[in-house]
């Protein structure tokens, strides 16, 4: 649990002074984060950010994705790939509309009940939208948690990653503690992508190495 609460900590330093910049985390519109998570789910976000702003202006709330044309909605979702997950867009906002009456709901449970959006895309929903401490997973998060707790350790589930995040998440900011965890995740994801390469990104990323390094350290000893 200690080693949680450090975590929780470096994370929260780590985003106030590293975090990156993103058209969806600028909002707070639920419309707007529902629609960047689904395009998150598989899609890199340098494509994503290339993307997003064409559909949001096209598509500006629930009720214009609802009635939207197929035809419309694959043409701006050009680019972002498998595009069943455009018309499963639809398909939530729609529903969002007729069952919910064009408010996205802030509870785990009922995002999940939209098509196209399971638990963990449910869950970042609620975290970035709403502001709620959910508890989840996904490839980022995980990639943070095996590197500080299973390090040498093959074949790790997320039900033994879990209790792990529900104590690490920031109650109090878990918008920022989510947003801080993903990027950290990126940043291992990226280690020395090319060490010959001196660039600013070099530099942002061995400075990162080093202070992983003794962050790592420390929270291994307690
Ligand atoms: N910021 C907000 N949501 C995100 C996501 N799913 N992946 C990366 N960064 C994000």
């Amino acid at each position: 649990a200690a080693a949680c609460i450090a975590l929780r900590e470096v994370i929260c330093h780590f985003f106030r002074h590293q975090g990156r910049e993103m058209a969806w985390r600028e909002t707070t519109d639920p419309y707007r984060i529902f629609v960047s998570e689904v395009m998150l789910q598989q899609t890199q976000v340098e494509r994503v950010k290339s993307k997003y702003p064409g559909f949001i202006s096209r598509f500006p709330d629930f009720a214009s994705l609802a009635a939207a044309e197929t035809a419309d909605i694959l043409d701006e979702w050009q680019g972002l790939g498998y595009n069943r997950r455009a018309l499963a867009l639809r398909g939530a906002a729609q529903e969002v509309m007729e069952r919910f009456s064009g408010q996205l709901p802030g509870e785990v449970r009922d995002l999940e009940s939209l098509p196209g959006i399971g638990h963990a895309t449910a869950s970042s929903i609620a975290a970035f939208a709403f502001n709620r401490p959910t508890v989840f997973i996904e490839t980022n998060i995980r990639r943070v948690f095996i590197h500080f707790f299973f390090r040498d350790e093959d074949g790790i589930s997320d039900a033994e990653i879990l209790p792990l995040v529900e104590m690490t998440v920031d109650r109090k900011h878990p918008r920022e503690f989510y947003w801080g965890i993903m990027d950290y995740g990126t940043m291992l994801k990226k280690r020395y992508p090319n060490p010959n390469r001196r660039s600013a990104s070099y530099s942002r990323q061995s400075r990162f190495e080093g202070s992983d390094r003794q962050v790592r350290g420390r929270i291994l000893r307690i």
